[in-house]
């Protein structure tokens, strides 16, 4: 795991759900009232982009099924029995950084 900086540019945007990239590697920012998240952008359902979906009640819904699956820990919703890959965000003294799983590190380092 790696921690990699988010361009303060995306965090301006006046957008709830935004695809944003950092090194290469897409995934959605999703800002609520609370705190900031970020999920894969693929849905694990049928591979819909889910930045395309909204916002219901603390879970992040994917446009094409309606798929639900929370912010927190990316768990479907009751009968769903999928997950979505959520990434942990830290603020830090000169802004927000998430936090990449391996799969990542080795793709983008060719390893
Ligand atoms: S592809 Fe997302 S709910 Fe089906």
């Amino acid at each position: 795991m790696k921690w990699f900086k988010i361009d303060n540019q995306f965090l301006e945007e006046n957008q709830t759900i935004q695809k944003v990239k950092v090194n290469g590697k897409s995934f959605c920012l999703i800002k609520t009232d609370k705190k900031l998240f970020a999920c894969a952008t693929k849905c694990p359902h049928a591979g819909a982009d889910i930045s395309q979906g909204w916002l219901e009640n603390e879970m992040i819904v994917c446009p094409l099924h309606r798929y639900r699956y929370h912010l927190e820990n990316g768990r479907g919703a009751t009968g769903q029995g999928d997950y979505l890959p959520v990434y942990d965000i830290e603020k830090r003294k000169d802004g927000y950084y998430i936090k990449l799983p391996y799969s990542w590190l080795k793709k983008l380092l060719n390893i």
